[in-house]
């Protein structure tokens, strides 16, 4: 070899192996606790809760579809109930970038006063903004996504008063790049992290390559599985999946089962309740995916149970965790019994038939850890009744006729 030569393939090797530690840093796996380590994070130290255009409307969005949208959060009080993010799913871009500045360009049909007038629509009522983009070369719909374009469309966001960015996963498989889906994810979050203005991070990666044990250092939340449909059936299969994952979430990052479907009319009133019921005992997001301007008040009063929200909330953060009875494991027979810690010592426990004919679900004090004390208050969340259970006898089980498809809940406190 020429010493030119030599020259060459040393700086090469250096190149690569310098690269290859550049690759390599975003890909340590997250260690301890989820927590905003940025100073300009968003903390989501409970779970993200709002309303998102994608489950009702797909791509029919517009800037008065996401206004009345937010007036219709404020005017069935469901602001008051920590309802806050506004998001705006996909579908709201221009086919192409701005050709001299290389941004991206909202369509001039649905957003015609641009995506900064309506951020300033929303935050006039106390409420906050989210879109939606892509961490690959096209959105899901087909519009122009991030991959490459990071820094200047998190600039952008951040310029136009956004607050909140759930970043999807499609269309990054093609020859122009296949760039390692954490490194795809880093490079939005460390652009967010440089454009200066606090920004949710909402990873949606569908669950593929195990985001809840990567995803929290990087975002807020990170979507478990595919995509949900209006139906029973999806909505228990997501539960399923998301239940075994109480382990990751916590204050600051949270398992992401989808956006609520209550509304869409695919669900009985029974399993609309199911669905709030559930995602609230797994401390999921509450994003309302339903027409909230001509929401039914049966439907607009589960968005809006209070109890139910409090529990969803509550600052400890724990996601539910399946209980396992006598001789069988949690959730055999499609018969489940959730136990989800609160802050104030009390218990939120899920009673769940997931089968097609009444059963009788069962539990203990025991089985569910509840700090001894001779007596304890149930609250049934659902339908404001309290009554009480003991500690010794017959009367520590609690054993309860739950309809098809139902799941109660209760708040379960040590009275003596
Ligand atoms: C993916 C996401 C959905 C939605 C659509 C939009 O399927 O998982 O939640 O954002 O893309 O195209």
């Amino acid at each position: 070899m020429t010493p030119r030569r030599w020259v060459a393939a040393l700086a090469l090797t250096v190149v690569l192996a310098a690269a290859l530690v550049v690759a390599a840093q975003p890909f340590e796996p997250a260690t301890g606790p989820p927590m905003a380590d940025h100073p300009s994070r968003v903390a989501a130290l409970t779970p993200p809760m709002g309303w998102n255009s994608w489950n009702r409307f797909g791509c029919a969005v517009s800037a008065e579809l996401v206004e009345q949208s937010a007036d219709a959060l404020v005017s069935l009080g469901l602001t008051a109930l920590g309802y806050e993010y506004v998001v705006i799913d996909d579908c709201w871009m221009a086919d192409h970038r701005d050709a001299r500045t290389g941004r991206l360009v909202p369509d001039p049909v649905k957003f015609p006063r641009g995506i900064a007038d309506v951020a300033r629509y929303v935050h006039a009522r106390g409420l906050k903004l989210g879109i939606y983009e892509d961490a690959g070369t096209l959105t899901c719909a087909g519009y122009p996504g991030s991959l490459g374009h990071e820094r200047l469309d998190a600039r952008t966001f951040a310029e136009w008063g956004v607050d909140y960015l759930k970043y999807d996963n499609c269309n990054h498989g093609s020859s122009v790049s296949t760039r390692h889906y954490i490194a795809r994810y880093a490079a939005m979050r460390d652009a967010l992290d440089a454009a200066g203005r606090p920004i949710l991070f909402a990873i949606c990666e569908w669950g593929v390559h195990q985001p809840w044990i990567w995803a929290p250092g990087l975002g807020q939340s990170w979507r478990t599985t595919h995509d949900i449909a209006d139906s029973y059936a999806s909505m228990l299969a997501i539960f399923r999946a998301n239940a075994a994952l109480s382990a990751f979430a916590g204050p600051g990052g949270w398992n992401d089962p989808d956006m609520l479907e209550i509304g869409n009319g695919g669900m009985t009133p029974t399993e609309e309740r199911t669905e709030f019921t559930l995602w609230a005992a797994m401390a999921a997001p509450l994003m309302a995916g339903t027409d909230l301007r001509a929401v039914s008040p049966s439907d607009a009063a589960i968005y809006a149970n209070p109890e139910v929200v409090a529990i969803d909330q509550d600052r400890l953060g724990q996601q539910a965790v399946p209980v396992a009875a006598a001789g069988r494991s949690a959730g055999s027979q499609g018969l489940w019994v959730l136990r989800k810690q609160l802050a104030d010592g009390s218990v939120a426990v899920v009673l769940f038939n997931a089968t097609d004919v009444a059963a009788t679900v069962s539990t203990s004090v025991a089985e569910l850890e509840l700090h001894a004390a001779s007596e304890y208050a149930l609250r049934d969340v659902w339908t404001g009744e309290d009554s009480t259970v003991g500690s010794t006898t017959a009367s520590g089980r609690l054993s309860v006729v739950v309809a098809p498809h139902e799941a109660k809940m209760y708040r379960i406190t040590a009275t003596r």
